[in-house]
């Protein structure tokens, strides 16, 4: 049976894109962003993954308003992004790993999760970036499995739901016949907002709180419904759904490898955790 090694979540916002292309990780602006991921690079030399499963949320590449799945999983051959705007170069194609995307659809129908399945599906900043972060080189050493959760437009999956879907991926992870290592990625948040009158608005208190939840207390924040979260991280940190999923794959305890919390980047509290399965 296939191994998870754990689990990474990032913020993944789009000016990461230009820093990489314009090689800024040593400005002073960048340091303290890009100085929370070697030992990411570290921890990665030593778990050795081979596939990520990777809960992000689409901003409007693969999925716009007229079709909107509230919970998609890529089955497709290879994953490419597209210009979305930012002017952020596009990366290599990602390999997906179909035994893997098809296991976790049939899998996660037969728990009574009624996902989208996507033989094709382009990637935008919220999977690319985390993965340019995570392999500088960019040669993805890890073949891939997007899980796209709807965070775009009401209504929005409750936490609680996006934690019952993290639950399942896990249990068909290690349920996949396969001697693969598999690490899950949750991209998006931490707080922050984009437009409208609290555009700019950031919540430190509330991220340090749902960042030391994950490691304690995992099911916190599923007691605050959408709109509570809008409320306490902003439009576009509900996002945090994605990191919520991915704590939920590894189970009741974990073990806390390494955070880091930084703001601002950009207009958003940008927050890095790695966690591993508790031995
Ligand atoms: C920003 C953050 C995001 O999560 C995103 O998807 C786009 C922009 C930002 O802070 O600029
Ligand atoms: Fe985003």
């Amino acid at each position: 049976m296939a191994t998870l090694v754990g689990a990474v979540t990032t913020s993944h916002v789009p000016a990461i894109g230009r820093a990489i292309a314009k090689n800024l990780q040593a400005d002073p602006y960048w340091k303290p962003f890009f100085d929370g991921w070697p030992p990411v690079h570290r921890w990665l030399e030593q778990v050795k993954p081979d596939v990520a499963v990777v809960f992000y949320n689409d901003h409007g590449l693969n999925f716009f308003l007229d079709k909107m799945p509230t919970f998609a999983v890529g089955a497709a051959p290879e994953y490419r992004n597209a210009d979305e705007g930012w002017g952020i170069p596009q990366v290599p194609a990602f390999r997906g790993e179909q035994d893997l995307s098809w296991h976790l659809i049939e899998s996660l129908v037969g728990a009574e999760f009624d996902v989208t399945s996507c033989q094709e599906m382009v990637v935008d900043h919220a999977f690319t970036l985390p993965m340019a972060l995570m392999y500088p080189s960019q040669d993805w050493p890890v073949k891939v499995v997007p899980v796209c959760i709807n965070t775009v437009q009401f209504p929005l999956p409750s936490a609680k739901r996006c934690y019952a879907l993290g639950e399942a991926v896990g249990q068909a992870v290690r349920a996949w016949r396969s001697d693969a290592r598999v690490v899950v990625l949750g991209t998006g948040g931490l707080s922050h907002q984009l437009d409208g009158e609290r555009a700019g608005f950031i919540n430190k208190d509330f991220d340090l709180a749902f960042m030391e939840s994950l490691l304690h207390d995992p099911r916190w924040a599923t007691q605050f419904d959408s709109r509570q979260l809008v409320e306490k991280a902003g439009t576009q940190g509900i996002e945090l759904l994605m990191w919520l999923a991915a704590r939920a794959t590894l189970g009741e305890k974990v073990r806390s490898v390494h955070r880091n919390y930084h703001l601002p980047i950009s207009n958003t509290a940008s927050g890095l955790m790695v966690m591993a399965p508790a031995d």
